[in-house]
This record gives C-alpha cells, sequence and structure tokens, in this order.
C-alpha cells in the first residue's frame, strides 16, 4: 500500500518478487542495457500508442509481452499481494478471473449494465471496493459486450478509481477495431487522473494471434505506481518470465509504422457487415434478445428466454443441443459469467456468419414452445 502525498493508493510493490529479483541474471543485465542508447521494441511501440493520445507515450514505459495474454499473467501475479482483492467486469473476458483465482487475489465483480449500453454500474462498483483493492479492470472496446465507453464514461471510471485509490487496468487489445458511432478513447487520456497500466498486442488489429507480441504501458504521470514499488515488481516478474521472439521484435518498426490504411479500412468494413448482419438476424429469433449493436471488438452478447422454449433449461443446454443437432458452437454466457445468456462471435466469413444464424433460427424454432 502506498502514500504518496495526500493521497492514499492501495497497490505496492509485491515483497514476494523483491526478495526473488536478487537471484535474476536478466534483472542486471536489464540494469546494464538502461545505459545504451536505443529502445527498439518499445520504442516503436511507444510512438504507434502515441498517435492516438494528447501527448508522448515514454519509450521506457513500455513492457513488451508474448502477447496481451502474457501481460495479464505477469500484471496479475504481481498484484496478488495477500490479502488483496481485484473488481474484474461481469461479463468478462476470463482469463482474468482464472488468473486472479489462480494467484489467490480475490474477485469482486462489478456489473455492466446491458440497458445502459453495457457501461459500468459505478455505484454499484464503489460499494464493492476496500482499502485492499489494488486495480478495476476495464476491456475497451468491450471482449464479450461488443460495447465501446464513451469519454465521458471513462472519465467517470477514471475518476471513480481515484476515488477508490485503485490502479486501471485497461485492457485494450481492440483498440481501434470500433465500426459505430462512438470512436475508441483511450484509458491512456486519463492518466492524470489515475494511473493506468494499458494492455494491448497486435493479435487482434493485425490478426496474427500466433506471432505473440504485445505491451504493457504504464501510465503514471505522477509516480504513483513507480513510486509504490509496484512499477519495480513489474520489472521483477517480467525478468523471471518470457520475452516475444526476437525476430517478430525486429519486425514490430515496419509492423506498427507501415501497415497501410486500407489493410484496416477493409477488415473494418467487414465486420461492420457482420456486425449488422449478426443484430438484425438475432431481431428474426423470438426467444433470443440482442440488447445492444455491438460497435467494437468481435462479440456481442445476447439473452435467452426461457419462457419461450421447450425442453431446455438453461444456456449450457441450450448450447450443447445446438453443437449436437445443428454442428454450430456458440459459447454458453455462463463461460464469461453471465448465466443465460449467450457470446455470439461474429468475426467470421459472412456468409458462414449468415449459415450459422439461420441454424441458429432453426434450433430455437424446434425448441420453441408450441401456440396452443
Ligand atoms: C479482452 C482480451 N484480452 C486479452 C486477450 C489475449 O490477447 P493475445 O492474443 O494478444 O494474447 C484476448 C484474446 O481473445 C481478449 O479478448
Amino acid at each position: 500500500m502506498a502514500e504518496t502525498g495526500a493521497k492514499r493508493w492501495n497497490f505496492g510493490a509485491n515483497e514476494a518478487v523483491e526478495l526473488s529479483c536478487s537471484q535474476n541474471v536478466r534483472y542486471f543485465l536489464n540494469l546494464l542495457a538502461d545505459n545504451l542508447d536505443g529502445g527498439g521494441g518499445g520504442l516503436a511501440v511507444a510512438e504507434y500508442l502515441s498517435l492516438d493520445l494528447s501527448y508522448e507515450i515514454c519509450p521506457n514505459d513500455v513492457h513488451l509481452t508474448a502477447g496481451c495474454h502474457h501481460a495479464i499473467d505477469v500484471l496479475i501475479s504481481t498484484l496478488a499481494v495477500p490479502g488483496a482483492n481485484i473488481l474484474l467486469p461481469r461479463p468478462t473476458y476470463p482469463m482474468y478471473d482464472s488468473r486472479a483465482s489462480f494467484s489467490k487475489l480475490e474477485i469482486r465483480r462489478y456489473d455492466l449494465l446491458p440497458e445502459n449500453g453495457w457501461e459500468v454500474d459505478l455505484d454499484a462498483l464503489e460499494a464493492l471496493a476496500d482499502d485492499k483493492t489494488v486495480a478495476l479492470l476495464l476491456i475497451n472496446p468491450c471482449n464479450p459486450c461488443g460495447n465501446v465507453f464513451s469519454r465521458q464514461h471513462l472519465q467517470k471510471i477514471a475518476e471513480t478509481a481515484s476515488k477508490l485509490g485503485v490502479l486501471v487496468i485497461a485492457d485494450e487489445v481492440y483498440r481501434n477495431i470500433t465500426f459505430g458511432e462512438k470512436p475508441f478513447v483511450s484509458m491512456a487520456e486519463f492518466a492524470e487522473i489515475v494511473p493506468v497500466m494499458m494492455l494491448g498486442s497486435i493479435s487482434k488489429r493485425w490478426a496474427v494471434p500466433g506471432w505473440r507480441f504485445g505491451w504493457m504501458v504504464t501510465l503514471d504521470p505522477h509516480c504513483f505506481m513507480k513510486d509504490s514499488g509496484l512499477v519495480h515488481s513489474l520489472a521483477n516478474v517480467l525478468n523471471m518470465s518470457t520475452d516475444p521472439t526476437t525476430f517478430i521484435q525486429g519486425a514490430i518498426p515496419d509492423i506498427l509504422g507501415k501497415t497501410k490504411e486500407d489493410f484496416f479500412s477493409s477488415k473494418l468494413e467487414v465486420l461492420r457487415e457482420c456486425a449488422e448482419t449478426c443484430y438484425e438476424e438475432i431481431k428474426k429469433i423470438p426467444c433470443i434478445t440482442c440488447p445492444y449493436k455491438p460497435e467494437g471488438s468481435m462479440f456481442t452478447m445476447v439473452k435467452l428466454d426461457f419462457l419461450l422454449l421447450e425442453d431446455i433449461k438453461d444456456d449450457l443446454e441450450f448450447c450443447c443441443k445446438l453443437a449436437r443437432e445443428e454442428s454450430l458452437i456458440i459459447l454458453p454466457g455462463r463461460a464469461v459469467g453471465l448465466k443465460n445468456w449467450l457470446r455470439i462471435t461474429f468475426a467470421v466469413e459472412l456468409e458462414l456468419l449468415r449459415d450459422g444464424l439461420s441454424r441458429l433460427n432453426n434450433f430455437a424454432q424446434r425448441h420453441s414452445k408450441k401456440q396452443p
């Protein structure tokens, strides 16, 4: 826990990690390398992320990881000090939940509200936190809900987090994958209000998940994370872990700096059409409702109405029967924390998507209660 000036922050160094750093060759090599010129992949990443921002990110604040998953691993391990807890969204990207549980970091879940365009239930979030709450997670654009958070709402989240003394983990792995009204705004814009750990990777925007390259950026203009010892602990956990492969690191300046704009725009056009098709086709299925038209990421959440269904008792049974009868795989909502919902991925070829949605419709009709 850190007392920085008048402000009290709940996060801090991880003592267990600090004890292990002197046994690490990489720790000393990095210490020496800090005396050399040149930023390598960190520099490229800092330049790329600064393009959309009102300020420049410093390359020293960029930590390279083997994809965003690796960043999650490292960050959650670092935050997991005895007695600490973390605020995770419901529904969620469940990797955070399993990683936190495994590290014995207590999970407290705050709701994203479908009736409010999947915005954060800020009052409930405040009520969940205490002085052991170290961080809150926000995924924007959102997996699994497909919404994009507005600038105003992001600011409110940042202000709430600051009031609670917790840092914000901004998972922006779907950065710039937006195709609706709202533009993508990075949580990095609010780092003056609250310390932000920004996570991302090339997996989604470049559609290369197997290349395993990502980043974790500490946005900490007032040095709250640094002075608390958290940044040092984070570096030590990274030292005990793996690096992204060298040949991808070598290619990163070109990947980030030279990909043509039409590569992205054509992909977004396809996603926009898929999201639209998904939303319109779901409307035709009586027992399924989509509360919010997706405008980012690659997913949407839809709700099952069991009053209209017969011989199916919950989301898991629905998905198992769907797989058996229609050879169609859809994730049951419980896998992302919302029982009796479904998470639909629309990032597939349009013809396949249409085929899948028509199978879903056939299945739902077959299992609907018959009118007397
Ligand atoms: C919200 C979110 N964060 C992180 C990841 C992991 O990304 P990566 O492939 O870069 O490890 C994913 C992948 O699906 C994701 O949806």
